[in-house]
């Protein structure tokens, strides 16, 4: 068929059943995003004569004879495969402007979504963007781009650049879709996997017949439990792999839930592979399911993995315990003082149970690799991940390979919230890759990714909690019960943490945790932005509130009385090694300013007479970085036009890139444009633990600002020896280092390189406190927030707008799970949440604008005074609801999400017990 492609004539043939969008992107129009196969997500969208369509919706033969526009050619005319254009759309320019992007995977279609849009539509964006879903941005940004209010700063222009709405390095390549994702890459000879997964929650196999996919036309290959390494290896990545339980096989003969891996088909292409799938013939023998996580431990539970299916205990692992049930995953126990004495001093006792339900990362980029060798025959696996280092590692321990037989590297990452800190396609395609000789690609539809893929740890908490009458808490207790699903990828971890800083953020003498995790045959839970924090302090903060009302306290005030305060003790729970330290403090300065706000912010009116009206707050402590150790190389490089950073840590909206040009360019007293970033490439440096934990500025961050040091002091020395003057008299000055005796051109001194490490310790700790207005529609259960606003203390904030980025989408995303994400299962355990029509994340629309304000601290651990950011925005939101709908109503939400009809019922219970205790 003959259509036209920006600009250019074009003949090409598209194979029956072909959407517009996979027709382009074999065209190499790779800024056409895949982010559902639904209609639904909007990152495909592009110009069919003009108008915005979404290309997965639309067959391919459908665009024969028109004119197809994608980001590429929006600003005129262009070929596939160049860089970004000299000049741009005005509506690029105002996403630049804007920041209107973090991980960017949205961006072209939202621009494409919005260069179409007349003056009458952008007044009503919630309606004209409800096609386009972004999940790291809260939509500020995009509203702010939209409107043409940005004002971000050129990177040339910013000579001391640390403090300043610095541009994203990545900035021109995101609005013009020419930054290479994860599969944007043409490969040729590429095989393609396909995957089929388990229809039981729990089965063995008894046999697998592949003799009808072997002789689909295409198929090259069909790989079961007998083709694989027996070797146990958890999804879950860390510095230290033994944190996590060794439970998995890349293909394993028993499965543990709907949706499990049972055999992959290699085939020439994804047709063929999907054919070959659909082929496959598998014998079951079922087994008993668990799928209650409360029934996990009794004597008579189904044992998720029964020790008699292992003939022995996996390499590398110890034999469990004798008196520890099966189906626990981990536990986390931990007292200081003594609880019964505290609550018998006590004048209010609260306890309740707090349930937090599963919910799902969402990144707009799925899980997928793609895997070659190169020409020394090194296994190289391009992913979508937030551990290229520690996947690396994975492979070679599974394949028994060297290190340097492996390079893992990502290009830009479309989006992770911790759940690309697993290893979920890496394996399978390396085994590809390794069996065949040929490239192998690998992505997950948006149903595997609901289906498959991990989730956060549904927790209920038991929360008892007592205060004197004047608000002084006298013990805290905690019991929590997480379901880590099918495995054990970040069961410890999650639990861990979760028991943590939700009450080291009390000064108590009296505090006791009690956490089991346990396995169940549902789908496997792994990281999720807050790593257990966001389900505990939902708990802790609900307490700290009724406690608050229950004597007639203000709850910032009853915050302020026992929050920790520099000089006393960060121990909460004794779990961890106490390398945690108070390197800067600004709660204090959240609960001012957020209290402050709400009282003069008199946000959006209530919508009608009928609407309650209440306010609520919660805070939120987090660690700086995670413990027991966390490691970055940085290296550093003079090059004839400015800088080479080469750093291990990947860009998947967290914004690292950007700050880490605003260091390296802070300590060279230069402008950032002139740091060349390399990353998330394990060829780059020697290590990096990975992007998570909110590292990415303070020990990756920490690494490079110590080797720009270096080597602004050896550029420095180094003209002062030629000039024969005092080093200390001379000074680094972009280009030149000027001395007494004249400025000494970089140029002129020889190739200079300096490499610096950080271990991530010690730690500091960082705060949020969020503040709501909320208005709630007693006859239907409906929430509004009229007003939201959060109160950060990140320490020295090195590019306030990315920052404030972070925080809103935190906000956001903690604002679907709080109030209508839930994964929905049927009775046989599988997903029936498996689309974004059935799973919802907020829209534009959904999202109202969030206040951010930042405490005046600086640090004395970060680098150049800086915090982590990233995570805990999430944390303090559900509960911070949850109270201002109390405030309103009168009833106390103690599970989430707060879906209408909950609150409804909530309401009309709060009613009756009112008039009960009245009569
Ligand atoms: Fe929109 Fe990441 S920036 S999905």
């Amino acid at each position: 068929m003959r259509l036209t492609v920006n600009g250019q004539a074009q003949e090409a043939t598209a194979r029956p059943g072909q959407c517009l969008r996979t027709f382009l992107r074999e065209l190499g129009w790779f800024g056409v995003k895949k982010g559902c196969d639904a209609g639904d997500c909007g990152a495909c969208t592009v110009h069919l004569d003009g108008e915005a369509v979404h290309a997965c919706l639309l067959p391919a033969f459908r665009a024969e004879g028109r004119a197809v526009t994608t980001i590429e050619g929006l600003a005129g005319p262009c070929r596939p495969g160049g860089g970004p254009p000299e000049l741009f759309h005005p509506m690029q320019d105002a996403f630049l402007d804007a920041q209107g992007f973090q991980c960017g995977f949205c961006t072209p279609g939202l621009i494409m979504t919005a260069a179409a849009l007349d003056q009458g539509q952008r007044r009503d964006l919630g309606t004209a963007l409800k096609g386009n879903l972004c999940r790291c941005t809260g939509y500020r940004a995009i509203r702010d781009a939209v409107a043409g209010t940005g004002h971000a700063e050129a990177p040339q222009a910013c000579r001391a650049p640390v403090g300043r709405d610095v541009r994203a390095p990545a900035g021109a390549a995101v609005v013009s879709g020419t930054a290479p994702y994860t599969l944007d890459v043409a490969m040729p000879g590429l095989l393609h996997l396909k995957v089929l997964r388990a229809p039981h929650a729990h089965a063995r196999i008894v046999a697998i017949d592949r003799a009808a996919a072997l002789a689909v036309p295409g198929v090259v290959a069909v790989y079961t439990h007998a083709d694989v390494p027996q070797r146990r290896f958890s999804t879950g990545r860390h510095e230290n792999p033994a944190d996590d339980a060794p439970d998995t096989l890349i293909l394993d003969s028993i499965v543990r839930f709907v949706g499990q891996r049972v055999a992959a088909v290699l085939a020439e292409s994804e047709a063929a592979a999907e054919a070959g799938v659909a082929a496959l013939v598998v014998t079951y023998e079922i087994r008993p399911a668990l799928l209650d996580p409360d029934a996990a431990l009794r004597p008579d539970a189904p044992l998720v993995h029964d020790p008699a299916d292992r003939a022995s205990p996996p390499p590398g692992a110890d034999a469990p315990p004798l008196s520890a049930h099966p189906n626990l995953a981990a536990e986390a126990h931990g007292a200081i003082g003594d609880v019964a004495v505290g609550f018998a001093q006590a004048d209010l006792i609260h306890e309740a149970d707090y349930v937090s339900q599963r919910v799902q990362h969402a990144a707009l980029e799925t899980h997928g690799a793609l895997g070659w060798r190169d020409a020394e025959g090194r296994l190289v696996v391009r992913s979508s991940t937030q551990v290229p280092f520690l996947t690396r590692d994975a492979l070679c321990a599974l394949f028994d390979l060297d290190r340097t037989a492996v390079r893992v590297l990502c290009g830009r990452v479309g989006g992770g919230f911790g759940g690309k800190q697993e290893m979920l396609t890496e394996d399978l395609v390396a085994l590809a890759v390794l069996r065949t000789g040929r490239p192998v690609r690998w992505d997950l539809t948006r149903q595997e990714q609901f289906t498959a893929t991990t989730t956060r740890h549904p927790m209920r908490v038991r929360v008892k909690m007592g205060a004197r009458a004047d608000g002084t808490l006298t013990a805290i207790q905690l019991t929590v019960l997480s379901d880590t699903g099918a495995y054990a990828n970040h069961a410890g971890g999650v639990l861990h943490h979760g028991c943590n800083e939700c009450i080291a953020a009390y000064t108590c003498p009296n505090k006791r945790v009690d956490g089991v995790s346990v396995y169940t045959n549902t789908l496997p839970a792994g990281a999720f932005r807050g790593y257990g924090l966001s389900q505990t302090i939902f708990a802790v903060e609900s307490a700290l509130d009724e406690l608050a009302r229950g004597l007639g306290l203000d709850p910032f005030a009853m915050r302020r009385r026992n929050a920790v305060r520099p000089g006393d003790p960060l121990v909460a729970t004794s779990l961890e090694p106490h390398d945690v330290q108070y390197g800067s403090y600004g709660l204090d300065q959240c609960l001012d300013l957020a209290q402050a706000a709400l009282a003069e912010d008199s946000g959006a009116p209530p919508p009608g007479p009928d609407w309650l009206i209440g306010e609520g707050m919660a805070m939120a402590m987090i660690d700086t970085i995670p413990p027991r150790g966390h490691f970055a190389h940085a290296h550093l490089r003079r090059e004839p036009d400015g800088y080479a950073l080469a750093i291990g840590t990947a860009e998947f909206g967290n914004g690292t890139s950007t700050v880490h040009t605003q260091i390296a360019a802070q300590a060279l007293s230069t402008t950032p444009d002139r740091i060349r970033l390399i990353q998330a490439d394990t060829d780059a440096v020697a290590h990096d633990t990975g992007a998570y934990g909110s590292t990415g500025t303070v020990v990756a961050g920490q690494a490079n600002f110590r080797a720009a040091t270096a080597l602004a002091g050896a550029l420095t020395r180094a003209a002062a020896e030629r000039m024969g003057v005092d080093p200390d008299a001379c000074r680094l000055s972009g280009e030149v280092v000027e001395t007494p005796a004249g400025p000494v051109p970089l140029s002129s001194l020889a190739p200079m390189e300096a490499r610096a490490e950080a271990d991530g310790s010690p730690r500091s700790v960082a705060f949020n406190v969020q503040a709501f207005r909320v208005a709630v529609h007693p006859g239907t259960g409906e929430v509004r927030i009229l007003a939201s606003i959060q109160a950060v203390d990140a320490g020295v904030v090195i590019n306030p707008m990315q920052c404030r980025g972070q925080v809103e989408g935190g906000v956001a995303q903690a604002l679907g799970a709080a109030l209508y994400e839930d994964y929905r299962f049927d009775a046989a355990g599988g997903v029936l949440t498996q689309t974004f029509r059935n799973y919802h994340i907020p829209a534009c629309a959904d999202v109202p604008d969030t206040r951010v304000l930042f405490a005046d601290t600086h640090d004395r651990i970060g680098p150049l005074g800086a915090k982590s950011m990233s995570e805990s925005p999430y944390n303090p939101v559900a509960p911070a609801l949850a109270n201002a709908i109390r405030d309103a109503t009168g009833a106390r939400l103690t599970a989430t999400p707060f879906a209408p009809d909950r609150i409804f019922r909530a309401v009309m219970a709060a009613v009756a017990e009112r008039e009960g205790s009245a009569t």
